[in-house]
């Protein structure tokens, strides 16, 4: 509530001491004890523990806080950056609708067949053991990449769409690592007509991928079921798309190259790296899908590309972030610097103190005759001017107009914060 003062400049100092630094707030996860309930629910369903349960209390508050969701966290600025690219660029023919279908609500609970075994091979990459895995029970696991919902999805008819979410493994904390993570996944699949335009020859069969030599073999470039001008058509359009998603990010200047990789799901596999701030920064994962995935999905007449982005890397470099931790700040000198940009926008981090925040409140009457909006601007640097570095934050809270008095007044909120000690109220007044 705005305080209209009996004296021109009401002054109203609140002292708020603020968590410090977030990468201190949280411990790591293996400090704390499993805690194993009767049923488990994430996302509207349940689940009964078994002796496998393996989340602690510390991970489970990770479930429950939606980092992405959260309009100033930089990763939802990330992940609309994207989307918004890929709207933008992808479009039906017909009606020029957005072509990929966003799919960010997925149960974050998967059967362990959708998280390791519809991928084929279930041993690597991505590992079943509990020391990496949070397991709810034997056939249920917290999702450890986006990629468990490729089956279900395809499954569902859907041809071409991006995941989106938080995954889990169990890892060590650190600079760079922390049990909870995000990631995009992408998915298109082509029917022989949208790969390679109309036939002309109607009586061939459009579903032997896409007319295969009778001697089909698994070679580098290929698998067994695939032509190799599907492949290398496939190839070409995911190539492409991914390219022209690291422009977008990192601009057009900046180098990239592919690499070769495996990965257990698709045939053949690339990493694409782009070099950026003076070094190589491997930015994805992608392939060829593995037909045999398809066909599990009940899809026989397409061939498919797929990728994997993790949203947390590219953040970190494209926003200077120089510590995954910070991703989970509720520190608003860290979620002040991100609220309210554009996707597009250019934004660097600036280290914020560990030190406390000192909150002040300033309230006064504009002068008369002055329009409320004819003055912010220059008390915004009026207090930034007086308060130099030790002002963190400040922002117009509230404004009132007294009509009989003709008296108009605002309020400011002035969030102080100093790098080399902790302010006291009294220094701040
Ligand atoms: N799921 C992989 C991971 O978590 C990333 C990935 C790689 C996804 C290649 C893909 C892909 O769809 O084709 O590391």
């Amino acid at each position: 509530m705005l305080q209209t003062g009996r004296r021109c400049f009401s002054v109203l100092a609140r002292c708020q001491p603020m968590a410090t630094s977030s990468a201190r707030a949280y411990s790591t996860e293996n400090a704390q004890k499993v805690e194993k309930k009767e049923i488990f629910e994430l996302d509207g369903r349940q689940y009964t523990p078994d002796a496998l349960y393996n989340l602690s209390p510390a991970v489970r508050r990770l479930l429950d806080r939606r980092i992405l969701q959260e309009t100033s966290n930089p990763l939802n600025l990330l992940k609309r950056r994207v989307v918004d690219y890929v709207h933008q660029t992808y479009r039906k023919p017909g009606n020029r609708s957005p072509l990929f279908t966003i799919c960010e609500s997925e149960p974050r609970v998967v059967t362990t067949y959708q998280n390791f075994d519809s991928l084929l091979t279930p041993e690597d990459h991505v590992s079943r053991r509990p020391s990496d895995t949070y397991y709810v029970n034997r056939e249920h696991c917290l999702r450890a990449h986006t990629s468990a919902h490729q089956h279900t999805l395809m499954k569902q008819g859907l041809d071409a769409f991006l995941v989106i979410g938080d995954v889990y493994r169990r890892d060590e904390v650190d600079r760079t690592h922390y049990p909870c993570f995000h990631q995009i996944e992408g998915v298109r699949l082509y029917t022989r007509d949208e790969l390679l335009g109309k036939k002309s020859d109607a009586s061939e069969n459009a579903a032997e991928l896409f007319t295969v030599p009778p001697d089909a073999s698994r070679v580098p470039e290929k698998q067994e079921s695939h032509s190799i001008d599907a492949v290398k058509a496939s190839e070409i359009q995911l190539k492409q798309f991914l390219e022209s998603l690291c422009d977008e990010l990192f601009g057009k200047d900046a180098e990239k190259r592919w690499v070769d990789a495996y990965f257990p799901f698709t045939h053949p596999s690339w990493e694409l790296e782009v070099f950026y701030n003076g070094q190589w920064l491997e930015v994805l994962g992608c392939g060829i899908m593995e037909q045999k995935l398809l066909e599990s999905a009940g899809v026989t007449d397409k061939i498919g590309w797929a990728f994997g982005i993790g949203l947390e890397r590219i953040a970190m470099v494209l926003y200077g972030i120089p510590d995954i931790r910070l991703f989970w700040s509720k520190d608003t000198g860290f979620l002040s610097q991100f609220a309210g940009k554009q996707p597009g926008e250019d934004v660097k981090y600036k280290q914020i103190s560990a030190h406390p925040q000192v909150i002040f409140d300033i309230s006064f009457f504009l002068p008369d005759s002055t329009e409320f909006n004819d003055m912010t601007s220059d008390v915004y640097d009026t207090i930034r001017t007086i308060g130099g570095e030790l002002v963190e934050q400040v922002k117009l809270t509230d404004e009132f107009e007294n009509k009989k008095k003709a008296k108009k007044s605002q309020t400011y909120r002035i969030v102080y914060r100093s790098h080399e000690k902790a302010l006291t109220k009294e220094e701040v007044r």
